[in-house]
Order: C-alpha cells, then structure tokens, then sequence
C-alpha cells in the first residue's frame, strides 16, 4: 500500500495493483489487432498493437499505446505520418511477425504505398492512414494521438480478435 498527498496533507493509502493481475484481468476486454507502420529512407517497418481506438471525430483522431521498450515507435516518430493497418480473422501470422523486435518484419509481406506513402498491408479489414497528433504521457507505455488523414474498409473481411491472450475469430452473422 503506498501513499498519496492530498491537499489536506493526510496520506492516503493507494492501493498496489500487480501488473499480473491487470493482465489477467484487463485481458478480458476483447480487441481487435492492428499494425502500425511506416516508410523509412531504409524500407518499411512497423509493430503490431492491441492498444487502439477511435478518439474523435471532429477533428478525426484515433489513438493508440506503444511501449516506452519499442525500438520501432521511435522512429514511427521521427517519420510523423504512418498507417494503422486493422488485421483479418487469417492474418494471424502478420500479428506473430510483426511483434518480433529486431526482426525484418516485411520479409515477404505484401503493401501497397497509402496516398501518403505509408504502408497499407494486402488484405486487411481497414486501414487509417494518419500523421503525428501529440503524446502524452502513459507510465510504461506513450498514448499517441493521430490525425486521420485517409482511411478505408473491406467490408468482406472480418476481423482478428484478441482476448485473455489468445487469438479470436467474430462469430456474428454480420461479419459471414
Ligand atoms: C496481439 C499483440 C498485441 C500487442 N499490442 C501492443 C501494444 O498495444 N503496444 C505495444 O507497444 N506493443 C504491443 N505488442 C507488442 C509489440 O508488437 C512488440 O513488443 C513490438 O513489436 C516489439 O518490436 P519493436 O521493438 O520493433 O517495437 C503486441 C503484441 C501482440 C502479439
């Protein structure tokens, strides 16, 4: 239990939430699975990424968390302009390869250059093409926040889930 100092000056006892337990328990809320990726004076790169959602509308912003352990979001950061690439229900492997650190993650792997030159992957379910917003702060991970610049959807795709861990396929009559 440690302490917080409210104004009254009365420590208040805060309390100490294993990160396991909020693993575990956070994993419940089921996701989609994305790719974050841009186009280096080196080729493209990109990392997978859980932790996105749509922020607002007007302006159109969306979100997203990367590790302050990324090597990949420092030079996402340094492009400014970059793609939100929504996985299928078949893309589990893109997922797999592109969580790899330190791996040469496009070996092999479709894209198409965005209106923007970000890489759009083959196959997708959406894409959000997007330019640099503001960070904030997040403890052990940064929020990014996007500006959407471009985006589309495969409506005949459905998506790739993750949940308590493991991959998921959508089973609702919408998605066949
Ligand atoms: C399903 C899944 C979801 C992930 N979500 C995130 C995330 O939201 N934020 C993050 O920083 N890393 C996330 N990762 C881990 C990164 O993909 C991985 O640490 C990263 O690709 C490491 O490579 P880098 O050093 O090139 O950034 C996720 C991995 C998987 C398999």
């Amino acid at each position: 239990m440690s302490e917080a100092q409210p104004e009254s000056g009365e420590p208040v006892p805060v309390p100490v939430v294993e990160p396991r337990t909020m693993r575990d328990v956070l994993g419940h809320f089921a996701s989609g699975v994305t790719v974050v990726t841009a186009m280096t004076d080196d080729g493209p790169i990109g990392f997978t990424c859980q932790s996105f959602s749509s922020l607002s509308l007007d302006p159109p912003l969306v979100v997203f968390a990367p590790a302050r352990t990324s090597s990949t979001w420092p030079r996402l950061r340094d492009i400014g302009r970059f793609c939100v690439n929504v996985l299928a229900e078949d893309q589990t492997d893109l997922s797999t390869t592109f969580a790899r650190s330190g791996a040469d993650k496009f070996a092999g792997v479709h894209w198409r250059p965005s209106r923007h030159g970000s890489p759009v992957l083959d196959d997708v379910v959406a894409w959000i093409d997007c330019r640099l917003w503001a960070e904030y702060d997040g403890g052990d991970h940064t929020l990014v926040a996007a500006s959407v610049l471009d985006l589309g959807a495969d409506p005949g795709r459905r998506p790739l889930l993750f949940h308590r861990g493991a991959y998921g396929l959508l089973d609702h009559p919408r998605g066949r």
